[in-house]
């Protein structure tokens, strides 16, 4: 079923696990990580971004896709369509008009009062709607898409609160040196102001940068009060290798299909062991 985010991410903040955001990008992105979400019986979050969204035909293209998946593939677990990086108002009312049942408004670049105002303005229109939202402190490293940072900023511990209290966000990503795409060496994360942040504002927290974390931090980060973890990379290195493979050892392919098939395998493959990592296994 089609549900915003709000109590799934409540759920696994109370019972101590994580739900993921998994990016899709097109149709086999689709399949492979409803079918490991059916398949785990775990919720789920799709996470879209303005650039895959734009790649896949415009949103009301992804909510099309997604919701006839779910109706032919009879997917029964919660299943959330998640704006990922939202970058203005106006491209989270368009996602929630097309059908989305959760956005992020990152406005993380812009100064604090700015922020404030942007995600208030969002929030207005998405609770109206029952639409969940998920804002942004700090700077998450690396790039995705359209988002694009040459540093690490860590959240402010202080600003998290205000920004809560104003804007009645329902999880909130204060960026703790987590980075998109791979890591230069181990990353570190501050686990301190994490805690501090969730025991300040009692709401779950949501981890970007999901792909290349090792196993103890992504434990470590769920027992302080991470309820999301998104993952976007990983999935598309899963996918890529096993391509590469079949295209470099058979140079008579031409058929699509030969290398997209084993490439969605390898997706759901890899989703499945991310739920059972994050706990949300078994949790729909
Ligand atoms: O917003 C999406 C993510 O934060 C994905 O990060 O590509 O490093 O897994 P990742
Ligand atoms: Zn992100």
């Amino acid at each position: 079923a089609l549900v915003s985010m709000k109590e799934m991410l409540n759920k696994g903040l109370k019972e101590g696990y994580a739900v993921g955001q998994f990016n899709i990008n097109n149709l086999e992105w689709t399949q492979a990580i409803l079918g490991a979400a059916q398949e785990e019986q775990s919720p789920v979050i799709l996470g879209v971004s303005e650039g895959a969204a734009r790649y896949m035909g415009g949103f009301t293209v992804v909510t099309s896709i997604v919701k006839s998946l779910i109706e032919e593939m009879k997917i029964t677990v919660p299943v959330a369509i998640h704006l990922d990086h939202g970058s203005s108002f106006e491209k989270c009312k368009a996602a929630i008009d097309a059908g989305f049942t959760s956005v992020m408004i990152d406005a993380s670049h812009s100064p604090f009062e700015e922020n404030v105002k942007t995600t208030q303005q969002v929030v207005a229109y998405a609770h109206e709607r029952g639409v969940s939202v998920e804002a942004e402190l700090g700077t998450v490293g690396g790039q995705e898409d359209d988002v694009v940072a040459d540093g690490v900023i860590y959240a402010d511990p202080q600003e998290c609160k205000e920004l809560v209290e104003r804007t009645g966000i329902d999880c909130l990503a204060p960026a703790l040196g987590s980075v998109h795409g791979p890591y230069k060496g181990e990353p570190n994360l501050g686990f301190k102001e994490m805690e501090e942040i969730c025991q300040t504002i009692k709401l779950p927290l949501v981890l970007h940068g999901g792909t290349g974390i090792p196993t103890a931090d992504i434990k470590k980060s769920i027992s302080l009060g991470t309820a999301k973890i998104n993952v976007n990379t990983e999935n598309q290195i899963a996918f890529t290798k096993v391509a590469r493979e079949i295209l470099t050892s058979d140079s008579e392919v031409y058929d699509p299909r030969k290398f997209l098939a084993p490439g969605r395998e390898a997706i759901k493959q890899t989703v499945q062991g991310k739920m059972r990592e994050f706990g949300s296994s078994n949790k729909a």
